[in-house]
């Protein structure tokens, strides 16, 4: 029996414990986990990076398609603040004909902070310091999934100008190639 693997995807304000949930289920799972604040720390030295996150990301989009391709699970342990994001790494997940699973990990706002704070001291090498204004405004920024988007109900169409979510997340992350066309060979972001 041929058993389709998943996309997980965890969602989520810093500190909630979306990493903690990626590790659990990369073990229990035996999944393929992709967590970019553990590279970004060891290679740039800086969360962001001047725009270096994205090109992250993208190659790890990309490694997941391809990890799905081989019928093996993967974890995004993105935190994917905007509904969009998230709707399209959907989409290349679908496209491979894997499951996909949204792990919205949620807690009490203070509580959250605490535990940024609290890892940022037990583990700075894999995290960012972040004061109260940077939870500021990454609570402004986030956009927390709706029921219909928990719920999985079929995808909303692209914004205006992308064809398919496949071409949107190639312009969003520029290093990852177009999925939805048949590229034998990889193009140039
Ligand atoms: N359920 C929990 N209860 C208490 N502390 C937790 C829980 N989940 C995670 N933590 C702690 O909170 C901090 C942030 O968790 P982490 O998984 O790194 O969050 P995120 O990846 O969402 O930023 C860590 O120190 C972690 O050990
Ligand atoms: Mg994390």
């Amino acid at each position: 029996m041929i058993v389709k693997p998943t996309l997980y995807l965890t969602v989520g304000l810093p500190g909630a414990g979306k990493t903690t949930l990626a590790r659990r289920l990369a073990e229990e799972r035996c999944a393929l986990r992709l967590t970019p604040d553990e590279w970004m720390a060891p290679l740039f030295g800086d969360g962001e990076a001047d725009g270096r996150r994205d090109i992250l990301e993208g190659r790890m989009i990309w490694t997941a398609h391809q990890v799905l391709q081989s019928g093996a699970p993967v974890i995004l342990d993105f935190g994917c603040w905007a509904s969009d994001e998230r709707y399209a790494i959907r989409a290349i997940a679908e496209s491979t004909g894997a499951g996909f699973e949204l792990r919205y990990v949620a807690v009490d706002e203070s509580e959250r902070r605490t535990r940024a704070q609290r890892r940022w001291r037990e583990s700075p090498e894999s995290t960012f310091l972040m004061v109260d204004s940077d939870h500021d405004q990454s609570l402004a920024q986030f956009q927390p999934p709706t029921a219909d988007e928990l719920a999985l109900t079929p995808l909303p169409a692209p914004p205006s100008g992308s064809e398919n979510w496949q071409h949107w997340a190639s312009e969003r992350w520029p290093t990852l190639p177009r999925l939805d066309l048949d590229i034998a060979t990889e193009q140039s972001p």
